[in-house]
C-alpha cells in the first residue's frame, strides 16, 4: 500500500470538494442557516437545542444518548430544551445574570448538559472543569474567573476551598443525598419545582459564552474567551469536516472539560441536529468498541493517545465487535501517527481524518475533509474562510517546505476574543495581522501542513495540554523541594510523559519513597494528569541570570542533545 497518500473515498461520505467551497466563499453564506440570521435573536443554545425542539420533525428525535456503567438514558431535543429551561429559572432565581460566571465541576452526565445550556440560556458565561482536578486546579480557574456560581456534586465538593473563594456565593450541589448546610442550592429539589418555560436571554453575538482555562509555558493558566459567535464555525465545520448527516450517530469522547468536548462535544451535533453519544466511566479499548457498537456510531471524533491504545489492544479484539455502522473517524490533539492511519484502514477499511486546532481557536483550522486526499503524518489543509501560513518571528510568510511558526490570519469567526483579565497575553498571540499558535510546523508545495512541535515549553501529554510552570509550583510547595524544572519527555504511547528534575532541601536524602511521595503530592494537590511519571534529583537547576528555569537545556541533557546557546545561563 502506498502510505505517502490515501485517496478520498466515494459512497459514505457528502464529497464536499474543498477547492469549489473555496471559489468566492464567504461566512456570510453560512450565517443564512442561523434563525438569528432573519429574526436577529441571537443565542446559541437557542440555535443547538430549542430550534429543533420546536420543530415538530425532530423534536422526538434523541439529542442525548448517554451511557455509563450504572446509567443509561436517551434526552430528546424537546426534553434537553425543558430540562435547560428548568436549569435556566434556577439560576435565574438565584440571581444570575448575563455575563455572570458560571462553572461546572461535575461528571460528564445528562444533568451536565441541561446545566451546560441553561447557564447560555441565562446569558452567562459557562467553565467547564475536569472532573480530573484536584484543588489547586479548582482554585486557580474560580479566583481568576471571579466565578459567582458553582455547579458540582457532594464528591467533588471537597476538593473546593469554598472559604478561600470571596466571589464565589452559590454552590449548586446534584445528586445530594443530604445538604451538608443549608447555604447549599439542592438541585435534585429545585429541579422538581422550577418551571419548564423560560424566555431566554437574547444576546449579541459577541457576548462571552464560555471559558476554557489552558495552559502556557509561563505563569498560571489562562482563561481562553469564547463568544457565541464561535456557533458560526461550530456548525460549518460540523457539517464540512465531521460531515454531519442528519441521521448519524456521532460519538465524540473528549470530556467537556476540554474545548474538544464543548466544540465537538456540544456545539457541532448539536447545532447539525444529530444524535449524541455522551459516555461516562473509564476508558479500556473493549468498552470502547462496545459503545461504537451497542448504538451503531457513524461518526467517530478521538485522539491519537486513545487510537494508539487501540492499535496495541491488537487486531483481534476489534473482530469481536460489529462496527459496521461506522463511517467516518477524525482525530485531534497530538500528532496522528502514520502507523495509526495504516491499522484503520486495515482494521476498519476507514481512513482517519485528522483536525489541527487549539483551545484559542475554538474550532477546527487545519483539516483533511473527506474528500480530500489524506497524506499521513500531514494535518491536512485549512478550511475555507482560514487563511494559514508559516511565518517567521515578526511574522513574515515563508515559503513552502520551509520551517516556522504555524499562524493563522486573524479573524476567523471562533476565534478567541480575550484571555479574561489578561489583554497583554491576549495581545502577545498576535504579530503582524497573524494569530501565532506555538507550533512549528511547514507546508509543502501543495498547502498541506506538517507539524514539527511545539516552540515553547508546553507539554502535551496523553493529549492532554500541561503548564510545566503549573506542574513545578506545585512541586515547590512540597516541604523537601527547593527547586523544580519540568519537561515533556518523548513518550510513544504517551507523546510525551511529564519529567521533572530538583533539588532537595538540605535534610532530605533522596530515596524511592520520597520521589513516590512528591510524585502522589502533585497528583492529589493538582491533578494526576499533571503528576511527574519520572522524578530526577540534581545538584542545581539551571536557571538564566534572571533567574528563568532553563527548560530548554534540561531537555537537551535528557535527550543527548547539543546544548545550544547558554551564554544567559546563571555562574
Ligand atoms: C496540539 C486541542 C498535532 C498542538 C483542540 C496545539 C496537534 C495543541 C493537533 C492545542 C494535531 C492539536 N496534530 N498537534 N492534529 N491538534 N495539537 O489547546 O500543539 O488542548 O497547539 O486544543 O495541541 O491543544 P489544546
Amino acid at each position: 500500500m502506498d502510505m505517502t497518500k490515501v485517496q478520498a473515498r466515494s459512497g459514505k461520505h457528502n464529497l464536499a470538494d474543498l477547492e469549489a467551497m473555496r471559489e468566492g466563499f464567504d461566512w456570510e453564506e453560512v450565517k443564512k442557516d442561523f434563525s438569528w440570521y432573519k429574526t436577529g435573536k441571537v443565542n446559541a443554545a437557542y440555535e443547538a437545542i430549542d430550534r429543533h425542539a420546536e420543530n415538530p420533525d425532530k423534536k422526538n428525535q434523541v439529542a442525548l444518548l448517554y451511557s455509563a456503567p450504572e446509567r443509561e438514558e436517551s434526552v430528546t431535543f424537546e426534553q434537553l430544551s425543558k430540562q435547560s429551561n428548568q436549569t435556566a429559572n434556577i439560576f435565574k432565581k438565584y440571581g444570575i445574570q448575563k455575563g455572570d460566571r458560571v462553572f461546572l465541576f461535575m461528571p460528564r452526565s445528562p444533568e451536565f448538559y441541561a446545566n451546560f445550556f441553561g447557564i447560555l440560556k441565562v446569558g452567562a458565561i459557562a467553565g467547564p472543569l475536569f472532573e480530573a482536578f484536584m484543588e489547586q486546579a479548582v482554585r486557580d480557574r474560580l479566583e481568576d474567573s471571579e466565578a459567582t456560581m458553582l455547579i458540582t456534586t457532594p464528591e467533588l465538593l471537597g476538593r473546593v476551598p469554598v472559604d478561600e473563594l470571596p466571589h464565589l456565593q452559590q454552590i449548586v450541589l446534584v445528586g445530594a443525598e443530604e445538604l451538608p448546610e443549608d447555604d447549599y442550592i439542592d438541585f435534585d429539589t429545585e429541579i422538581k419545582e422550577a418551571s419548564d418555560e423560560f424566555d431566554i436571554e437574547w444576546v449579541d453575538r459577541e457576548d462571552g459564552m464560555l471559558i476554557h482555562y489552558t495552559s502556557g509555558s509561563t505563569g498560571k493558566p489562562k482563561g481562553v474567551y469564547h463568544v457565541h459567535n464561535a456557533m458560526i464555525q461550530h456548525y460549518a465545520t460540523g457539517k464540512w469536516v465531521i460531515d454531519f448527516k442528519e441521521d448519524d450517530v456521532y460519538w465524540c469522547t473528549a470530556d467537556p472539560g476540554w474545548v474538544t468536548g464543548t466544540s465537538y462535544g456540544i456545539f457541532a451535533p448539536w447545532l447539525n441536529g444529530v444524535t449524541n453519544v455522551i459516555r461516562g466511566g473509564r476508558f479500556t479499548p473493549e468498552s470502547w468498541y462496545e459503545t461504537l457498537d451497542k448504538f451503531n456510531v457513524t461518526i467517530w471524533y478521538t485522539a491519537p493517545t486513545a487510537l494508539r491504545k487501540f492499535v496495541s489492544a491488537g487486531d483481534e479484539l476489534v473482530k469481536q465487535y460489529d462496527l459496521s455502522s461506522l463511517r467516518h473517524v477524525l482525530s485531534v490533539g497530538e500528532p496522528l501517527n502514520p502507523e495509526v492511519i495504516t491499522w484503520a484502514l486495515r482494521v476498519f477499511d476507514l481512513r482517519i481524518h485528522d483536525t489541527w486546532w487549539m483551545t484559542e481557536t475554538g474550532a477546527m483550522l487545519i483539516v483533511n475533509l473527506p474528500s480530500m486526499e489524506i497524506r499521513p503524518g500531514s494535518m491536512g489543509r485549512p478550511i475555507p474562510g482560514v487563511e494559514a501560513a508559516i511565518v517567521d518571528n515578526e511574522g513574515n510568510e515563508l515559503p513552502p517546505n520551509q520551517m516556522g511558526n504555524l499562524a493563522i490570519k486573524k479573524g476567523w469567526p471562533s476565534m478567541m476574543r480575550a484571555i479574561w483579565k489578561n489583554p497583554g497575553k491576549y495581545e502577545s498571540y498576535f504579530i503582524n495581522g497573524w494569530y501565532v499558535s506555538g507550533d512549528s510546523a511547514y507546508m509543502d508545495e501543495d498547502g498541506y501542513f506538517w507539524f514539527q512541535g511545539r516552540l515553547d515549553d508546553v507539554i502535551n501529554t496523553s493529549g492532554e495540554r500541561v503548564g510545566p510552570f503549573e506542574v513545578e509550583s506545585k512541586l515547590i510547595e512540597h516541604e523537601a523541594v527547593a527547586e523544580a524544572g519540568v519537561i515533556g519527555k518523548p513518550d510513544p504511547e504517551r507523546g510525551e510523559i511529564i519529567k521533572a528534575f530538583i533539588t532537595l532541601n538540605p535534610g532530605y536524602e533522596a530515596s524511592d519513597s520520597l520521589l513516590e511521595e512528591i510524585r502522589q503530592f502533585v497528583k492529589t494537590g493538582l491533578s494526576a494528569h499533571a503528576a511527574p511519571r519520572e522524578i530526577e534529583i540534581k545538584d542545581s537547576i539551571p536557571k538564566t541570570r534572571s533567574g528563568k528555569i532553563m527548560r530548554r537545556l534540561l531537555k537537551s541533557w535528557e535527550l543527548g542533545l547539543p546544548t545550544g546557546d547558554t551564554s544567559t545561563l546563571e555562574e
